[in-house]
Order: C-alpha cells, then sequence, then structure tokens
C-alpha cells in the first residue's frame, strides 16, 4: 500500500465511525506527518468539538498549530525574534529605513515584528487573542468565545498603546480604536445611544477588536465619578460588552490603562476585560529597538546598542527617548564649540546616564500595594511574580 493509500484508508475509517475520536486522532498524525497541516487541523478541530477537554488533542492542535506556523500558516515568533536581534546590530543604525516604528498609533502599518522584544506579552497575545481571531473554528472547538476581552496594563511609557497599534496592524480593518474624545463627545449628546452605535457596527463587521485605550478615564470606579452623565456611560459600556451573551460573538475588546486598580471592577467582570495582560518596561531586546528607532537619523560613532540596553534597565520608551534626546544634545554641543560635526559616542551616554534616571519606579511603589493589598481575584499574579523577582 502507497503511502497515501494509507491516508485514504483512515479517512474512509474516519468517515465511518466519526465519533471515534483516537482513530480521528490518528489521522491527524498522519496528516501531519506528510506535512497536510491544514487538514490536520480541521481533523483536530472536529475531535476536540467531541471531546473537548481530549488531552491527546490539545497536544496534537499544539503540534499541528506549530506545523502550520512553519509552514507559513501562522506567526512564527522565533524568527521574528531573529529578524528583530538581526536589526540590533549597531551597523544598522547608519541605514535605518522607517519603516515601522513612528510615533504611537499615528504610525501605520505597525506589525508585531516591529514590536521589539517582550516574547512574552506577544505570546499571550497571539494565544488570547489573534490564534482566535485567526481561527474561530479552533476557539470553538476549545469551547472558547471569540469575545471578551483583554486588559493591557503596566506604568506609562512602556508600550501599551503601541502594542495595540501593532496588534490593529496584524489585523488591518478588523480594529477600531475608540477615542475617549468620542465617548465624551456622546456624552453631552447622545452617549448611550452612539456608544451602542459603536458597538454594532463592530458586531456587523465581526471578527474585530474594538480598543479602548486609557480605558481607566472612561471606565473609572463608578463610586469616584461624581457626574451622573459620565456613569451613564459606563452602564452603557457595561451593557453593550454583555450584550455578549451571543451578540458579541466575534467582538473582541482590547482596553489599555496605567492605573488598572482605577478600572470599575464591574469591568473587569467575566465577558468583559476579564483578563490582566502587564505590559513590563521594555526588555533587553525591546530597548535596543527603542534606541535604535530614535538614534535613526543622527550621526554615530561607536555606539554599542546592546551595551546601552543593557544598562538601562527600568526606562521606559519614553525614559529611552529622553535618554537619546540628551546625548544627542551633548554631541551638538561639542559640535557647535568645535566648528565640526561630533558624532554621538558611548561617552555622551555615559554622561546622560548621569542625568536621565527611569521613571517607573512610582508606578511599581504604587503597584507594589495593590499586589500586596488587592490581589484577593489574583489578576496581579503577574505583576505580584515580577516584583518578587525584583524583590522589590
Ligand atoms: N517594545 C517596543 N518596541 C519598540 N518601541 C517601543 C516598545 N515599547 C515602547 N516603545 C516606544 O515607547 C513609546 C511609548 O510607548 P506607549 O505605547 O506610548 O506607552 P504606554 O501606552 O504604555 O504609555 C512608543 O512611542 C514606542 O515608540
Ligand atoms: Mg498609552
Amino acid at each position: 500500500m502507497s503511502e497515501d493509500a494509507v491516508v485514504d484508508e483512515l479517512l474512509a475509517a474516519v468517515a465511518a465511525s466519526p465519533d471515534v475520536v483516537a482513530l480521528r486522532l490518528r489521522l491527524v498524525a498522519l496528516l501531519a506527518e506528510r506535512g497536510r497541516h491544514a487538514e490536520a487541523l480541521e481533523h483536530c478541530t472536529v475531535a476536540l468539538r467531541h471531546d473537548p477537554g481530549n488531552a491527546d488533542a490539545m497536544a496534537a492542535l499544539q503540534q499541528v498549530s506549530s506545523g502550520l506556523s512553519a509552514s507559513g500558516g501562522g506567526f512564527d515568533w522565533s524568527a521574528a525574534e531573529e529578524q528583530v536581534s538581526d536589526l540590533a546590530e549597531p551597523a544598522f543604525v547608519q541605514d535605518y529605513q522607517p519603516t515601522a516604528v513612528e510615533e504611537d498609533v499615528a504610525r501605520p502599518g505597525v506589525r508585531l515584528v516591529d514590536v521589539g522584544g517582550m516574547t512574552e506579552v506577544k505570546e499571550r497575545l497571539e494565544l488570547a487573542l489573534l490564534g482566535p481571531m485567526r481561527n474561530p473554528e479552533v476557539a470553538k472547538a476549545f469551547g472558547k468565545n471569540t469575545r471578551g476581552g483583554l486588559l493591557l496594563y503596566g506604568p506609562p511609557g512602556c508600550g501599551k498603546t503601541f502594542i495595540a497599534s501593532a496588534v490593529a496592524g496584524e489585523l488591518g480593518a478588523r480594529f477600531y480604536p475608540v477615542a475617549l474624545s468620542d465617548v465624551l463627545d456622546m456624552w453631552l449628546g447622545n452617549s448611550e445611544r452612539n456608544l451602542k452605535e459603536i458597538f454594532d457596527v463592530a458586531r456587523r463587521s465581526a471578527p474585530c477588536v474594538l480598543f479602548f485605550d486609557e480605558i481607566d478615564a472612561i471606565g473609572q470606579k463608578r463610586s469616584q465619578l461624581r457626574h451622573s452623565g459620565m456613569r451613564n456611560v459606563v452602564n452603557q459600556l457595561l451593557a453593550e460588552l454583555d450584550s455578549a451573551q451571543d451578540r458579541n460573538e466575534g467582538v473582541f475588546v482590547l482596553g489599555a490603562t496605567n492605573h488598572p486598580w482605577d478600572v470599575d471592577t464591574a469591568l473587569r467582570r467575566p465577558g468583559r476585560f476579564d483578563r490582566m495582560l502587564l505590559v513590563l518596561p521594555p526588555d533587553p531586546p525591546a530597548r535596543a529597538a527603542i534606541l535604535r528607532y530614535h538614534l535613526r537619523d543622527r550621526p554615530l560613532s561607536g555606539i554599542d546598542l546592546d551595551a546601552l540596553a543593557r544598562s538601562t534597565p527600568e526606562f521606559s520608551g519614553a525614559d529611552l527617548a529622553h535618554l537619546c534626546e540628551s546625548a544627542t544634545e551633548r554631541a551638538m554641543s561639542d559640535s557647535i564649540n568645535t566648528g565640526t560635526v561630533q558624532p554621538v559616542t558611548m561617552g555622551d551616554f555615559t554622561t546622560a546616564l548621569r542625568e536621565v534616571k527611569p521613571s517607573t519606579g512610582a508606578w511599581f511603589a504604587t503597584a507594589r500595594n495593590v499586589a500586596t493589598f488587592a490581589n484577593a481575584d489574583g489578576s496581579y499574579d503577574d505583576l505580584v511574580r515580577y516584583l518578587k523577582s525584583r524583590k522589590r
């Protein structure tokens, strides 16, 4: 019997006994072995529909998905990482193409590959949001709805808005940022109706992502709101998130905030922003990417980006921008004094580093209290783990 004949036999057997999960998993394994990943995925999905908790099926699904990504069907983080660290070569600074990293959301076409480092955040996004959006069938097989929401939180200037714009880049037209100013205008006018309209449009274009930046401003604890009008906006938002039950299928909400503890807890219940994702200060590869961007069209000499990245722990994206400014100013003033263009050197950075300090400390001071006293439900487990690892 030829190899494909074996597959054919198994296909026939599965067609004859569609409910026998073990049989179907044999087929999945064989299809994966033959590189027929898409078919394997389909059968995996069916197997999981029959037996949602099946451990073998889950393991197979994982394997098949990674097979798919290797063959271009999904996103391969390790390759992206390589690309990023390739770019981290200092020589690159000279011929940097400003393809990606511009200012925040105003940067059109930013993709997750443009976000330096932050592998864990990317993986969580892939798992919780991008994967299900791309494969709604698989999500269904897991009994997971492609709705609900994810709240990005962390110190200011560390990439939440930037990461959200990268998610937008991944999803193209199916990403709707909801500006706070829109919501406030609505409040003055017909807030409830307009908020409902936003959600209706989103539902019509599902699957899609609605993005609320600085959600603490709209979703403040209602008790803190003296304006009853504003309270209505929050209530309407809750109602729209809840009309969830079936109508929000395929509508994913993404929020970002520096102050998750100021977000109305009602907004964090199941079906709303029920998962939290901590966006920490950039890790060394992220710092290298940020520094590279800010130095992209300046005269440089002997800049060791990796060394700079290593000597700037806890610096936010904004702090790094400040550091680059400061070092550049030094080189500029030297140039003016000597009358010749002096490139920015490591010496300029050493001096600048004496003045520019990371600004994330204040956030962590508050966060430590929250982690200590307000983590009964485990929402801040990631934060607790991080603080412990840093012995804060
Ligand atoms: N991982 C990263 N890779 C590249 N640039 C980053 C990264 N993280 C942050 N930045 C830069 O830092 C700046 C501040 O990030 P931002 O998303 O505005 O922070 P937040 O929304 O958390 O306050 C952005 O303009 C972005 O250029
Ligand atoms: Mg922001």
